[in-house]
């Protein structure tokens, strides 16, 4: 779910929080923390704002938003597809089930589709590898998969 930054009343409850955490120290990871919930991502116009009220250059926002991998840049899908890289996918054809998911959904891996419905990440091991290749869209988890059972699985999201 994602929040336009220029949504009043979640821009005011925002603003109120860094008003806060401006008090103690260290507030910037807090801030970014709150911002990724509040508006489901550190967009730029989220860090001009951050930047703005903290009266810190962009270059220190964007520095923490890009090293921590907790923070997203752009607001993710409605749902998340996890493919499983792990070993015992990788030499069940795992790539290959990717590289379907890629082409029917028309992003790149670590993408997310125009329409915000699907991102698309691969990932490491899911926990059952019995069930190689692997993926997981949300929380269900699809096993045994070739690529042409992509079509049929993505067609249970739409
Ligand atoms: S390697 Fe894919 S689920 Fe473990």
């Amino acid at each position: 779910m994602t929040t336009a930054v220029d949504d009043k009343a979640v821009r005011e409850e925002f603003i109120r929080f860094i008003e806060e955490q401006k008090k103690k120290p260290g507030p910037l990871m807090p801030i970014m923390q709150k911002a990724q919930s509040l508006f489901g991502a550190l967009t730029i116009e989220v860090q001009e704002l951050i930047s703005e009220q903290l009266g810190i250059p962009m270059s220190d926002v964007y520095g923490v938003a890009t090293f921590y991998s907790q923070f997203a840049l752009e607001p993710k899908g409605e749902h998340i597809i996890s493919v499983c890289m792990g070993t015992a996918c990788y030499v069940r054809n795992a790539e290959k089930v990717l590289d379907r998911l890629s082409e029917e959904l028309g992003v790149s891996p670590g993408g997310t589709t125009p329409d915000r419905k699907f991102t698309l990440e691969p990932t490491r091991c899911l926990g059952c590898c019995g069930l190689a290749p692997v993926i997981m869209i949300d929380d269900q988890v699809f096993g045994r998969l070739t690529p042409s059972d992509v079509p049929e699985v993505l067609a249970k999201f739409k």
